[in-house]
């Protein structure tokens, strides 16, 4: 068999970046901060920092280091560890390819508050913090009464949904070498625009009421055990795990590069983020608080409300440049999650498929954008965000955890964490210990199954999720009994193997 050349970063601040922006996206600006503040507030942390450093840690290694030491994505992975497992690597790819299809529909979004800041569509003062709502559910939605009502495509969102998959195909399209490259600048840019906003919420009235209500901690919420599903779950979402890239962005890594470091690096880079954005997020919340005189409880600080409701009342609240502060905030939240969406479609995706069926990188990455753009146009309809929102709790939530538990279960006991860690440890800086083998063999796999089992079966089982119909709710369960159909197909599926890895 002919010997491939596997794509390479070009270098180790580069592949660095490449994973920072990977992990760094829309969740660290809108779901840590919430989340913070709902389970605790500065108590919070804890739970946190704890889910890093037992689950985090030692799983981003897990990820890079396979990846690494077969030199393939996902399901190269676990061919390499058996035949028989090949399956494993290829349902996080589904789970991956799912959320991206309706991840650039949040980008589309952002895109479109960029043009509706400009002229503060939404409304100025009083007018526009009544209506910032309805314009996000009506005007920009058209949102219909529920997930069986679909409706036509929304014209505009569906036009930057088109523009997002062009910009996401010129970037992948020459692999590893350029996404590095543009990863330098979706990490630094969105950090300086942070930056900014945070300088912003921190001059406005109210601010340290709001700071307040982020970080107070109130120790008796760690007794609660949805405080610790929150962060743990949260932990294995913010690092991008278990959705398969993180394998290939490690297969990209030379065989005597360090890996360990660039994890600690990686995870704490994030981490710092998230907790840096808490503040600009709730200065900005006090600030609206103290506005419309409303304690904070009433104003929506989570998730979509968050970003495409409260944000646009504080910006047209604000005294000076109103405009101009709206469209950083969203250009900030488009570039945080360009960077995820490329690390999702290539590492996720297409580096898979071409890992399995020798297709060109052009010819993948083109196969790749478009049937993603096609299936994102269900959640540009008036019912998309029905749609979105029951396929972000089946992928991001369950996807996830239980392909992340099972990956950890077959790693640890089938190929080894013993070997893994050697692996490591053989260019490391930082050498892992024994510690890491017991970690991966079994606490990980256990906290994600209890994730799973108490903060999610007992939910979502017993009545359907989100109050939706049951048939819709139960789409969860339909989309996770296929992709994991599929992917024993495409086990079955023999192919020649890669022709063409190479980077010139
Ligand atoms: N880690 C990203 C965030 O915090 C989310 C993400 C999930 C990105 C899955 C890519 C893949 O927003």
């Amino acid at each position: 068999m002919a010997t491939t050349i596997r794509e390479r970063w070009t270098s180790r601040p580069l592949f660095i970046f490449a994973a920072i922006g990977s992990a760094i996206g829309l969740g660290n600006v809108w779901r840590f901060p919430y989340l913070t503040y709902e389970y605790g507030g500065g108590a919070f942390l804890i739970p946190w920092i704890v889910g890093l450093i037992v689950m985090g840690i030692p799983w981003m290694m897990m990820e890079f280091g396979m990846g690494r030491y077969f030199q393939k994505s996902a399901p190269g992975v676990f061919e390499g560890i058996g035949k028989k497992w090949e399956w494993l690597g290829w349902w996080p790819v589904w789970v991956a390819f799912l959320i991206v299809t309706y991840y650039t529909v949040v980008m589309a979004w952002s895109l479109r508050y960029m043009v509706s800041s400009a002229t503060m569509a939404w409304g100025v003062g009083e007018a526009g913090a009544e209506g910032a709502g309805a314009y996000f559910f009506e005007t920009v939605l058209n949102l219909s009464s529920g997930p069986g009502v679909l409706g036509a495509p929304v014209g505009p969102i569906l036009g930057c949904l088109a523009l997002i998959w062009v910009i996401l195909f010129f970037i992948m399209f020459k692999g590893a070498r350029v996404i590095g490259k543009v990863a330098v600048w979706t990490v630094s840019i969105p950090w300086a625009l942070l930056v900014v906003l945070l300088i912003r919420g921190l001059t406005l009235p109210g601010a340290i009421e709001g700071l307040n209500y982020y970080l107070t901690p109130d120790a008796v919420a760690l007794r609660d055990p949805q405080v610790w599903f929150g962060a743990f779950s949260q932990i294995a979402f913010t690092l991008s795990l278990g959705m398969a890239g993180m394998f290939a962005y490690g297969s990209f890594v030379a065989k005597k590069a360090d890996l360990t470091n660039n994890v600690f690096i990686t995870s704490f880079a994030n981490c710092a983020t998230s907790f840096f954005a808490g503040f600009a997020v709730f200065s900005t919340v006090g600030f609206i608080m103290q506005g419309l005189n409303i304690p904070v409880g009433e104003v929506s600080a989570s998730g979509l409300g968050l970003a495409f409701v409260t944000y646009p009342v504080a910006i047209s609240m604000m005294p000076v440049v109103p405009a101009l502060v709206g469209i950083t905030f969203f250009l900030c939240l488009f570039l945080l999650g360009i960077d995820s969406g490329f690390f999702l479609a290539y590492g996720g995706v297409i580096s898979p498929i071409m890992d399995k069926f020798g297709l060109s990188r052009i010819k993948a990455t083109a196969i790749v954008c478009v049937i993603a753009f096609l299936i994102g146009i269900i959640y540009t309809t008036s019912g998309g965000l029905y749609w979105l929102d029951i396929v972000d709790r089946t992928v991001s939530f369950y996807g996830l955890l239980i392909t992340g538990a099972l990956a950890c279960i077959v790693i640890g006991w089938v190929f080894g964490a013993k070997k893994l860690r050697e692996h490591l440890n053989e260019t490391s800086d930082i050498k892992v210990g024994a510690w890491f083998d017991w970690l991966i063999k079994i606490v990980v796999p256990a906290g994600l199954l209890f994730v799973v089992i108490w903060g999610g079966f007992k939910e979502d089982i017993f009545a359907p999720y989100g109050d939706y119909p049951l048939w819709a709710a139960s789409m969860i369960w339909v989309i996770l009994g296929v992709t994991l159909i599929l992917s024993f197909v495409l086990q079955a599926v023999k192919t020649r193997g890669p022709k063409e890895a190479s980077e010139s």
